[in-house]
């Protein structure tokens, strides 16, 4: 497996636990018998949990896993998804609590109550049907935070169609390539988005990524800037809608049907391990299940209570499973912002945090480091003391993160929740419960209650405590991904080869136990970097450097970054006249074509991708098979002495690289 980082080192070396007070404890949502109540018998422990849904019709089976491993869970059990996240909790008499408080950027506020959240669904869902939309088709959804990705979300729920949601920072290229692989019949957007206090053009984007798509009929666009942008918003006649034109009129009546557990309910692309993204497909009985469980016994979530907080972008699975589905099922009262968190100063989270009452906050660690380097003075400006619960998501938190996390913003007392999960696990898996564990800063520590995880060494066998190798699941669970849009045998071989005598889901992160038995998280072992909590494949980048025309040969890694957890490092070779012309023009020329590179990758990809570095090098660092050593490119990388390079083709390449960087050549 990969080497591990110095800075993953001090992870392991930390020893402090932090047990839930006696008063949380006794209030909490769930108890330490949890655990054996789900070992038990999971499939009746997974039984009542689905119970916190509302069914139409009643399963007859919790699991069948013969057809492994495409699971089906509650089979033969019918539910709406947007029923259960909106009309039963007016029906059940809250149709006036705030479903949302949105905040946008620039300042403006919308609350909108489940009753408001009901009509605008409905209305969206009878625009949709209105344009032929049916029960199976796909729409894509490239939008910034603002109340319509979540209406558009749950009125295809609504409809039983699929919906695609794309980064809204992802480029034109990335755009299309979703809509095509998904044959997506409907992109929804929006005219421009605030980002950093500046409107933002979005519909010239998507007009660019559309050219000659052939399967796309209808673009509704949201008008969000509307003036504040310069220039008129590019217009295709017969093709492109108004958001406002084509819903306000709809009617606010609209009966949802009741869908097969395993109806799908959306695809979300993310990165693998070829430079081709993953269409990852997720179905609805088990999914909603799972995410409510979760939300309910992670956050200790209190229905008209807690004012919760989640501080992603639905372009994730992040803003999927715990902005929209888990917490609407479980009748949340959630803030949902648009903006940057420095927008226009750098206590904007504090202040929305106090003025709402935020009590559960969800987070990323690289925003937490973020928020440490801006300084302790920020948020002692304000009223946090409504806060009661802390997440974290997306990356390793390193123990220092998430001891400032507690007690700079937890005033040293509330529960902090390290979640691990995946795009394909749907829902969080390893965690402490807030109420019951005493708390190890820097480890997720255990598989949730019903859920059930290992660390296994190169055989598939389970590693004793205190060893380390990789992160298996070996039982299926509800929320699990039924498969990669339209490429099965890539499912099979992507998650399930690896362990295949076994039958385990490879998650290809490393982890290790500690002495307790405790699960730590190391990192991926695949060629996925994790950038600010973002998965980028280091072939996605190479494929992009070498599509510009002055690239020769490129290769990628993840080197650790003290604050986006891991930076983009590429190493480029150039085509001989573009080398040529550098050296000729000295090093503002070398420098001029570095910029190029980064930004022609932004432009590829999204800006989330540009390489925080490239390096220029004659040479790459190949075994005899013609494979790239990334591992010692990471040395150097990460400044580290470079380790051994026996099996090398030509080990005299390190010394080139390290002596050309040296003397910046
Ligand atoms: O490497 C793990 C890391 O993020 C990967 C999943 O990325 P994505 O599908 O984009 O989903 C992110 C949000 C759920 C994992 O394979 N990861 C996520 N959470 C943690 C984590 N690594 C360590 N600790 C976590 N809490």
């Amino acid at each position: 497996m990969t080497e591990q980082s110095p800075a993953l080192d001090n992870l392991l070396t930390e020893s402090r636990t932090f047990p839930p007070s006696d008063e949380f404890a006794g209030q909490a949502n769930a108890k330490a018998d949890l655990y054996a109540t789900a070992d038990a018998d999971r499939e009746q422990f997974w039984a009542g949990q689905a119970e916190r849904l509302s069914w139409d019709t009643k399963w007859s089976q919790v699991l069948d896993w013969t057809n492994a491993p495409f699971a089906k869970w509650f089979v033969g059990g019918k539910l709406n998804v947007a029923y259960n996240c909106v009309d039963r909790h007016v029906e059940s008499g809250h149709g006036d609590q705030v479903a949302i408080h949105w905040v946008g950027e620039p300042g403006d506020t919308r609350d909108i109550t489940y009753a408001q959240l009901k009509d605008e669904v409905s209305k969206a869902a009878n625009a949709l049907s209105s344009l032929g939309v049916v029960a199976g088709d796909v729409v894509a959804i490239q939008l910034q935070m603002v109340p319509e990705a979540i209406f558009a979300m749950l009125a295809c729920a609504r409809i039983g169609a699929l919906h695609s949601v794309v980064f809204g920072g992802f480029s034109p290229t990335a755009l299309r390539a979703r809509v095509d692989d998904a044959s997506a019949k409907i992109v929804i957007t929006s005219d421009g988005q605030y980002r950093r206090g500046k409107a933002a053009p979005m519909k010239a984007n998507v007009d660019e990524a559309l050219q000659g798509a052939e399967t796309v009929q209808k673009v509704i666009v949201v008008r969000r800037t509307g003036s504040d942008l310069e220039g008129e918003t590019p217009w295709t006649e017969g093709r492109d809608l108004w958001w406002h034109e084509l819903v306000d009129g709809q009617s606010t009546e609209h009966k949802p049907e009741a869908f097969d557990s395993e109806h799908p309910l959306f695809i979300l692309y993310t990165s693998g391990t070829t430079g081709k993204p993953k269409g990852i497909l997720h179905t609805s009985g088990g999914y909603l299940t799972q995410t409510a469980y979760t939300h309910n016994v992670v956050f200790d979530h209190k229905p008209g209570e807690d004012v919760y907080w989640c501080t992603a972008d639905i372009g994730w699975i992040t803003g999927h499973s715990y902005i929209v589905y888990g917490p609407l099922a479980n009748r949340v009262t959630q803030v949902v912002y648009e903006g940057t968190p420095n927008t226009p100063h750098e206590g904007r989270h504090w202040e929305i945090i106090q003025k709402y009452k935020v009590s559960i906050y969800y987070t990323a660690p690289t925003l937490i480091r973020t928020f440490m380097k801006w300084g302790d003075d920020i948020p002692a400006k304000y009223d946090l003391s409504s806060l009661r619960v802390l997440g974290s998501v997306g990356e390793p938190i390193n123990p220092e993160a998430w001891i400032w996390y507690r007690d700079t913003i937890g005033a040293s007392k509330t529960p902090v929740v390290d979640t691990w999960w995946q795009t394909e696990t749907g829902a969080i898996m390893i965690s402490p419960l807030p109420g019951v564990t005493a708390a190890k800063p820097g480890s997720a520590q255990r598989a949730l209650p019903g859920i059930s995880a290992k660390v296994v060494d190169d055989t598939g066998t389970e590693v004793p405590h205190g060893g380390g190798g990789y992160l298996v699941l070996d039982k299926p669970w509800p929320s699990m991904l039924r498969g990669v849009w339209g490429d099965d045998e890539r499912f099979r071989e992507t998650y399930w080869s690896r362990f295949s005598e076994q039958g385990y889901y490879f998650a290809g992160d490393g982890a290790k136990y500690d002495e307790d038995g405790d699960i730590w998280l190391l990192g991926r072992v695949d060629d996925v970097m994790n950038v600010s909590g973002h998965r980028i494949s280091t072939t996605e980048v190479e494929s992009a450097l070498v599509s510009h025309p002055t690239v020769a040969e490129a290769a990628v890694v993840g080197a650790t970054d003290p604050t986006t957890g891991q930076g983009i490092v590429a190493f480029v070779i150039l085509r001989g006249n573009a080398a040529e012309s550098i050296k000729a023009g000295g090093g503002s020329a070398g420098e001029a074509a570095v910029q190029e590179l980064r930004n022609h990758v932004a432009k590829e990809i999204g800006p989330i991708a540009k390489p925080r570095q490239i390096m220029v090098v004659a040479e790459l660092p190949k075994t005899r098979s013609g494979k790239i050593m990334r591992r010692l490119l990471r040395d150097v990388a990460e400044n580290r002495q470079i380790g051994d390079v026996t099996t090398l083709a030509d080990s005299s390449v390190m010394d080139l690289i390290s002596s050309g960087l040296k003397s910046g050549k």
